[in-house]
């Protein structure tokens, strides 16, 4: 059973207008050129896939990409865009869903790995990662930094986006790691709708060391798609673990002792 929110029908329809912004070529096409070089030629897997807003596009430059995604509505709008034959989904929980197969690359973007709302999910989605990986396969996310500095001692949010039609701010719990972002939109008769959504904010180095407990390495961290480099100042980091490439033999070699 997965703490994730079950994304449904009425937001899987509104998922790419709401997001339009998230599908502009500037920002899609870099993180696109970023996976196609990482999957070098191999299979990869995303984590999460929606509605193929980065699968998609990720196909069609020849990275063969399978998906996981919970939400079935969520899949059966992807699967609007393209047959099951070019980009094949698995619905279940990105933490323990298997698919067949060894991919040289599995990709989560866009804040998801916050969607499983618990630490124990979390280790669970790295090591889910690290077993569909070939040796010397590489795992990527993409995520914000907590944004915990915005936070004076007793302000309880912090706004992602004050515009004309939308005002989005975040709740965050010290002590949990828990968070909520709410979203009020203005609608086009002019009623204003409100959503939310929860998440568990991870930190940088929470990540590496879950990626230690699957048998990942840190190779790489920049501030975004373009590579940009990670400072203290970064709001979101896309990070890069290797599943060691001799992986295979210490693992062959510790059956071969027990
Ligand atoms: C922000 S959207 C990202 C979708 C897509 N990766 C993109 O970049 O547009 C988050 C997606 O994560 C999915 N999701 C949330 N929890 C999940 C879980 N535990 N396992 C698999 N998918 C999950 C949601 O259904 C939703 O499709």
């Amino acid at each position: 059973m997965t703490s994730s929110d079950l994304w449904d029908e009425e937001t899987a329809q509104r998922y790419d207008e709401s997001s339009a912004e998230m599908f502009a070529p500037e920002v899609l096409d870099p993180a696109v050129d970023f996976l196609a070089r990482l999957a070098d030629g191999g299979p990869a897997l995303e984590f999460a896939i929606g509605t193929g807003r980065v699968a998609v596009p990720l196909a069609a430059r020849g990275v063969p990409v399978t998906g996981i995604e919970l939400s079935a509505p969520m899949a059966a709008q992807l699967r609007r865009k393209v047959p099951a034959e070019q980009v094949p989904v698995v619905i279940g929980d990105m933490a323990t869903t298997r698919v067949d197969g060894e991919f040289s690359l599995v990709y989560l973007v866009w804040n998801t790995i916050g969607n499983l709302r618990t630490q124990d999910e979390q280790v669970e989605c790295f090591r889910n990662a690290a077993r569909h990986l070939a040796p010397g396969g590489r795992f990527v996310i993409d995520v914000l930094v907590p944004p915990i500095r915005r936070f004076p001692p007793g302000q309880v949010a912090v706004p992602f986006d004050v515009s004309d039609r939308h005002v989005g701010f975040d709740t965050l719990d010290m002590v949990t790691q828990q968070a909520t972002s709410h979203h009020y939109g203005r609608l086009e008769d002019g009623s204003v709708r409100y959503g939310q959504s929860n998440f568990r904010y991870v930190w940088p180095a929470e990540c590496d060391l879950m990626a230690r407990l699957a048998g990942l390495t840190l190779e790489r961290r920049v501030a975004d798609w373009t590579g940009a480099p990670f400072t203290s100042e970064s709001e979101r980091h896309v990070s890069v673990w290797r599943k060691d490439p001799d992986a295979l033999e210490d693992s062959i070699r510790r059956g071969m002792r027990h």
